[in-house]
């Protein structure tokens, strides 16, 4: 096994390590997704789903990834290699593939993102339905989606280049907190909004109990769950690997997983309310990809100059949010690169960035194409998600422990997360993965 020959880089703090993995986890996800997934899946129904994932499925998940990375201090393409043989390659491929997918067409959103930030700025926001459908078709269409999409990539890569502590905790650490005080101005501004109400029963009260056995519902909870919390993709796996010996990792992946969900939540309560106020409703049924980026500009853009600066805030957020995401997908193939090949940070960060921008050419052309591998990504998270599961749970089960032991967990914590991780967690998962799959067999074939 190749194993780089200076000394393995660790994070500066504890803070630096939780930022950075909340700033991997908060991402456009959080601020697009959750309001997209739930508005799909019937409201109320999606949250209460939403959140049995997370607290059953993926906080022993979340422990496995950090034991694995932290046990291994290897990148994820190697980690399961080095901890279970090479019958584990397999686990190891998806962890390279997986971020790699994600990361190409991440790009192509981040574009869209970043104009209608600038858009906003320059008073460019549609004022009424009629322009709002071409809004959409202007920011996402043509060759300058090529230039946020290089911009994106590149700002990304040339932070990771920095490294962990000087590029990726660095950015972290200036980024998230300016992420979180925008985020309350926003709740506080979306709260005092004609139908903020309406919104807020949208979100939450709208519960259809049908909809807690509808596969979509279920697939959109899981590969919500899955993508949010950046799990089953190996950056977990990653960024446990730069981590000290004695860092408490239930306490940590606990302390991530809430902070994630409180944003996604919050993120509910800025965009129903702008939605329900602007009665832009019937445009969330037909819910695509696209809806966060019409709809939130028409409303706001029908809001003079304070709906402009909410605008310009709003925007920026998801564009901070989602450079600290794009940072951890581009880190597990630069680490990979450096550790196999034992090259420099910098060329693979270059690497790294041309290979993704070529597999992003077909997303930046064709939204239905970004649309599919969305959807496909996500499922296979799941399936990381069980294997990892499976792999702490029943092959590697002493590495758990002297994992949990090195956290300072307590023995029922211990007894909890081993018991989770042999006898519920991969079932749950497994089930998860299996209806997702049938789900979108169908969405494919219909
Ligand atoms: N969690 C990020 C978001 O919610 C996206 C992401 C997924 C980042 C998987 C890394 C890995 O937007």
């Amino acid at each position: 096994m190749e194993q780089n020959s200076i000394k393995r880089e660790e994070w500066n703090s504890k803070l630096g390590f939780i930022l950075a993995s909340v700033g991997s986890a908060v991402g456009l996800g959080n601020l697009w997704g959750f309001a997209y997934s739930s508005s799909e899946g019937g409201g109320a129904a999606f949250v209460i789903l939403y959140i049995f994932v997370v607290l059953i499925v993926c906080f022993p998940i979340f422990v496995a990834e950090f034991a694995l990375g932290r046990t291994t201090k290897v990148s994820a393409f190697l980690a399961p290699i080095k901890a279970a043989g090479n019958n584990w390659a397999p686990l190891g491929w998806l962890f390279i593939i997986a971020p790699i997918a994600i990361a190409s067409y991440y790009a192509v959103v981040m574009s869209w993102t970043g104009e209608v930030f600038i858009m906003s700025i320059f008073d460019n926001l549609p004022k009424n339905a009629k322009e709002s459908a071409n809004f959409f078709k202007y920011i996402s269409e043509g060759n300058h989606v090529f230039i946020g999409q290089i911009f994106s990539l590149g700002l990304g890569s040339y932070i990771v280049s920095g490294g962990i502590k000087k590029g990726i905790e660095k950015l972290n650490l200036i980024c998230m907190p300016i992420l979180f005080a925008i985020l309350f101005i926003l709740v506080i501004w979306a709260a005092f909004l004609g139908k903020a109400g309406e919104g807020y029963n949208n979100l939450f009260l709208n519960f259809d109990i049908k909809q807690l056995t509808n596969p979509t519902n279920i697939r959109l909870a899981f590969s919500q769950a899955f993508f949010s919390l950046s799990l089953g993709i190996g950056i977990m796996v990653t960024y446990a690997s730069y981590l000290d010996k004695k860092s408490n990792l239930p306490k940590q992946a606990v302390q991530i997983s809430l902070l994630d969900t409180i944003v996604g939540l919050m993120a509910g309560l800025i965009t129903f309310p702008i939605i329900y106020t602007f009665n832009m409703s019937s445009s969330i049924k037909e819910s695509t990809i696209g809806t966060l980026f019409t709809t939130i500009p028409t409303g706001l853009g029908e809001y003079g100059s304070l709906g402009r600066l909410m605008a310009v805030l709003f925007f920026g957020l998801a564009y901070l949010a989602a450079i600290t995401s794009m940072v951890s997908l581009l880190e597990i193939p630069v680490s990979t690169l450096i550790d196999k090949f034992d090259i420099k940070r910098k060329y693979a960060s270059i690497y790294s960035f041309i290979l993704i921008f070529i597999i992003g050419i077909p997303s930046v052309r064709n939204i239905s194409f970004l649309d599919n591998l969305d959807a496909m990504a996500k499922t296979l998270l799941i399936g990381g998600g069980f294997l990892v599961a499976f792999l702490m749970g029943w092959v590697l089960p002493r590495s758990l422990e002297t994992e949990l032991e090195n956290s300072g967990s307590s023995l029922k914590t211990k007894y909890y997360l081993k018991f989770m991780l042999r006898y519920i967690t991969p079932v749950l998962v497994a089930w998860g993965f299996i209806i997702s799959l049938y789900d979108l067999v169908n969405k494919f074939s219909s």
